[in-house]
């Protein structure tokens, strides 16, 4: 099975896309995570996309192309992408790649959530320093302020979580990423789930939109 998760920053992509590839046995495949690992290890990668990052703008998509051309070498293998395609290059692009070895995407789920219930879940994001644990401090709170439940290391928020970077990842959003709903949808293959209900219940919706997938 070959899926896309399209949706806004902070719309669950990431938390929905890992449960359901742990179900189902794909690959989660986040350029996010990939870029902020690249980060974190100092590489070229990492350091032409922080420049971007920091500020909510898109990498620059012939970086994020050749990234993807990398990652997807393994033809047989499902995978769900999370938070790829963001342009309508980079869907071009992807339909290419994919075309290459006889592949296509069987659906892509688009998670819609209001602006505002966005900024309210974003700003209280924090991440576990240590062993990456994500906690949410209005709907998944530590047990003890800053401190992570697992491990005990110290939590942090996301440079690009500020009020500030979080409203032009949304502009962003809105100017580039969400014409391609459109792309999908024309070729028969977008499903749009509610995303403003709690986790189960997306994750609910989302099981009934691939089960008629083989
Ligand atoms: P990326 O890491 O992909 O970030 P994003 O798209 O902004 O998405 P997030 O990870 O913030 O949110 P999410 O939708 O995964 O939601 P989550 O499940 O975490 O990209 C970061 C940056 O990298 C980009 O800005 C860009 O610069 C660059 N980049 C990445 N890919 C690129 C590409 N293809 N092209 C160019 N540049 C690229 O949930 C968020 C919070 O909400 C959590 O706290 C969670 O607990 C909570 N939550 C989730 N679901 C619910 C629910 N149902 N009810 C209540 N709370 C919920």
């Amino acid at each position: 099975m070959k899926l896309i998760f399209l949706g806004a920053p902070g719309s669950g992509k990431g938390t929905q896309a890992k449960k359901l590839a742990q179900i189902l046995n794909l690959e989660h495949i986040s350029t996010g995570d990939i870029l902020r690992e690249a980060i974190k290890e100092q590489t070229s990668l990492g350091v032409q996309a922080k420049v971007y990052m920091d500020v909510g703008e898109l990498v620059p998509d012939e970086i994020i192309l050749g990234l993807i051309k990398e990652v997807l070498t393994d033809g047989n293998k499902g995978f769900i992408l999370d938070g790829f395609p963001r342009t309508t290059t980079q869907a071009v692009g992807l339909e290419n790649i994919l075309s290459e070895s006889g592949m296509g995407i069987d659906k892509v789920l688009n998670l819609n959530v209001s602006d505002s219930a966005i900024v309210e879940r974003l700003t209280a994001r924090r991440l576990c320093d240590n062993c990456g644990s994500e906690y949410n401090l209005k709907t998944r709170p530590p047990a003890i302020d800053e401190v992570c439940d697992n491990c005990g290391g110290k939590l942090y928020r996301r440079d690009d979580d500020s009020a500030e970077v979080i409203q032009n990842r949304l502009l962003v959003y809105h100017r580039k990423t969400e014409p391609i709903k459109n792309f999908y949808r024309s070729r028969g293959l977008l499903a749009d789930i509610d995303g403003n209900q709690d986790f189960d219940e997306v994750f609910g919706s989302i099981t009934r939109a691939v089960a008629d997938i083989k």
